[in-house]
């Protein structure tokens, strides 16, 4: 998903992040505790997520407050992760962005040979982020009619309100 947050220059940023879960109520991420967003979330806790379907002719793009999530389900979204996100979690840092491509094979091949096959616990860097919508906006295109959007609106004691926009 798209996950935009506002910089800290006041331009809006951007980026792909996975959909760690949905719990029921809230958008799980996970990122690295020195990223740009990290900070950003710091500055300012609300973001949005952009989920698109093209081939369903669906998107969906939830506004919301942002917190930290629990150390536990920290740990339980880094365990889900494949072996090579999880490694990844680890050797990901600026040193490592700087290198060549070779130093950078050569460094996970170290990272790998001192740890071969170990479970793996997330870097003290693994820094998950739950978002809680406010808004949400369903958008469902057609080939024979116009698309429209279902806005949904939550209002302080949680109730929500739903509208019909234009697509
Ligand atoms: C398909 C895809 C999935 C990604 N998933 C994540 C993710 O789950 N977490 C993450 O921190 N970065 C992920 N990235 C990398 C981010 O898009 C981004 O480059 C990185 O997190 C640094 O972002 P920032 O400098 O805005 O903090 C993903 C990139 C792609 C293309």
């Amino acid at each position: 998903m798209t996950l935009s947050t506002l910089g800290l220059d006041g331009y809006p940023a951007a980026r792909t992040v996975l959909l760690s879960c949905f719990d029921g109520e809230r958008l799980h991420f996970h990122t690295d505790s020195r990223s740009r967003k990290a900070a950003e979330l710091a500055a300012l806790p609300r973001a949005a997520v952009t989920l698109v379907w093209p081939e369903a002719a669906r998107q969906l793009v939830v506004v919301g407050d942002v917190a930290p999530v629990t150390d536990a389900e920290a740990r339980t979204a880094y365990a889900a992760r494949t072996r090579y996100l999880q490694v990844l979690a680890w050797v990901n840092d600026h040193e490592a962005a700087a290198d060549t491509p070779a130093r950078r094979r050569e460094l996970w091949a170290a990272f790998e040979h001192e740890r071969p096959g170990a479970d793996l616990g997330p870097p003290s860097t693994w820094a998950g982020f739950a978002l809680t919508p406010v808004r949400m906006l369903f958008w469902r295109g057609a080939t024979d009619a116009a698309s429209n959007r279902l806005a949904y609106e939550r209002h302080p004691g949680g109730r929500w309100s739903q509208e019909s926009w234009p697509g």
